[in-house]
């Protein structure tokens, strides 16, 4: 099974976490309401209390964290435990306080927080005035962004936020995140657009506060890159791939590092933009702050989970695909861009995603070709979602399968940096079983095991797993 014998020294190796699918406690300290909250009750199906319960437990986390090797962890700050409206004229100091203790406590343990400002949990104050399509948003988040890097200067690795494009897809195409709107194609690419604004001020700000200020850290967004292929090798499923890539990888891999939208991107972003009679608004100032910002990201967080099979597709736009499993990838089809096929053949996750090593390699390398500024690279998530058996007599989780995933991935990792890809490290997602917001609880990715009714920690194979690779790391130095 195992194909990775050694970890490069000084490589990161960590996992992942995010505020909304890890800490509940969602209604103490005055802290306000995100996006999901009146959403999943009004749902019905899931709720975010008391999730992994990681706001009163996170201590516990993170030793186990340090006892199973991990040199790092992703976590995010909630912005509404810092300002619950999101543009408060105050802070709330217990929330300052509880980021304060959570760094601390990282510290404690020798496990490096690289910390996100944004992941998935806009205040419900400010999403209910259109979230990023409202520049009202840009504002509110650059001015929290900046109390955040005054006020925790412990933190020495900032990502802007989590994931732009899932957020916009999720949102706007897919429509399974609040406020559900599907194939609102023009939503979908200005919430991309502001949402990169919104990165390059973060970037701009943090680099100009440290030439006065000293803060002596990082700074990088975090985004997914899930490539697409042709179906087949026609011309037709190849611009299909072509116009896909842009749509999901293009327009923000260029927006943050070259500073601009490349006229190829643009050529195909148009295409899209017209076949849904869609519209993208750039602001005068828009174009100046990416430019400026691009050369001056510290690091790229690339989260990879699945790779994609684009066929041409010019009817109406439908999505099927509900997320639990039991449909294929077959039913995504997007007018003007590509619909997805099934690729016999290909091993798929629980819930079809399909398993696709290649994929990371193949994206690693391209990013690392077409942007002469991309900084160092992150992996900053990477793993399986899969139904886990329950802990064994011993209190074991038996988690072969994730293993086998996070081995593959990472061989590709270190094939890439083999042929100079600079990565420099490596998160999996997640360190403890969390809340999925599609999914609910039984999805679950974590090294950690959770019991959800009674909250307590098992450990699975893969955390043994870790550790021991982690060791191997250690002998080398
Ligand atoms: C990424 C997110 O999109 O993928 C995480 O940054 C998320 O927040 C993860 O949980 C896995 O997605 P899902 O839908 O399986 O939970």
């Amino acid at each position: 099974l195992n194909r990775v014998q050694q970890l490069p020294k000084g490589f990161v190796w960590g996992a992942a976490t995010a505020a909304y699918q890890t800490e509940g406690s969602t209604k103490v300290a005055g802290k306000g309401k995100t996006m999901w909250d009146d959403y999943l009750v009004a749902q019905g199906r899931f709720l975010p209390d008391p999730a992994s319960d990681f706001y009163n437990r996170y201590e516990e986390d993170i030793r186990l964290s340090a006892e199973h090797g991990l040199n790092a962890i992703r976590v995010s700050i909630a912005w509404t435990r810092i300002f619950p409206n999101g543009d408060d004229a105050e802070p709330l100091a217990e929330g300052v306080k509880h980021y304060h203790e959570l760094f601390a406590c990282c510290k404690k343990y020798g496990v490096e927080p690289y910390v996100s400002l944004h992941h998935f949990d806009s205040p419900a104050a400010l999403f209910n005035q259109g979230d990023w399509l409202n520049r009202k948003t840009v504002d509110a988040y650059v001015r929290y962004a900046e109390f955040c890097f005054r006020e925790f200067r412990e933190v020495k690795n900032w990502f802007t936020i989590n994931e732009l494009i899932s957020l916009s897809h999720s949102q706007y195409i897919q429509g399974n995140f609040p406020p559900n709107h599907h194939f609102d194609v023009t939503s979908g690419i200005q919430s991309q657009h502001n949402e990169l604004v919104a990165h390059a001020r973060a970037v701009n700000l943090y680099k100009d506060l440290d030439e006065t200020e000293h803060l002596g850290g990082r700074i990088g967004m975090v985004n997914v890159l899930t490539p697409a292929y042709p179906a087949t090798d026609s011309p037709a499923d190849q611009h299909a791939a072509d116009l896909y890539n842009a749509f999901y990888t293009d327009f923000i891999m260029d927006g943050a590092f070259l500073g601009h939208y490349s006229a190829r991107t643009l050529s195909l972003i148009n295409e899209i933009l017209r076949a849904n009679n869609a519209t993208l608004t750039v602001e005068d100032s828009d174009m100046e702050e990416l430019a400026k910002a691009a050369p001056r990201n510290d690091m790229f967080g690339l989260n990879y989970y699945q790779s994609a099979f684009i066929a041409a597709y010019d009817g109406e736009s439908t999505n099927s695909f509900n997320g639990t499993g039991d449909k294929g990838t077959s039913c995504f089809k997007f007018k003007g861009v590509g619909q997805q096929v099934d690729m016999p053949g290909i091993p798929t996750t629980d819930w079809d995603w399909l398993i696709y090593p290649q994929g990371l390699y193949d994206t690693l390398k391209h990013i690392s070709a077409t942007y002469p500024n991309l900084p160092v690279i992150y992996i900053t998530e990477n793993g399986l979602g899969h139904k886990d058996p329950e802990p064994d007599a011993n209190g074991i989780v038996a988690d072969p399968e994730r293993i086998d995933f996070v081995d593959q991935h990472m061989e590709k990792v270190l094939q890439a940096r083999a042929e100079g890809v600079d990565v420099q490290g490596y998160f999996i997602w997640s360190l403890q079983d969390q809340f999925s917001w599609a999914n609910g609880y039984n999805k679950r990715y974590g090294l950690f095991y959770i019991d959800f009714d009674t909250q307590k920690r098992y450990i699975k194979q893969s955390a043994l797993w870790y550790k021991e690779l982690a060791d191997t790391m250690a002998d080398a130095q």
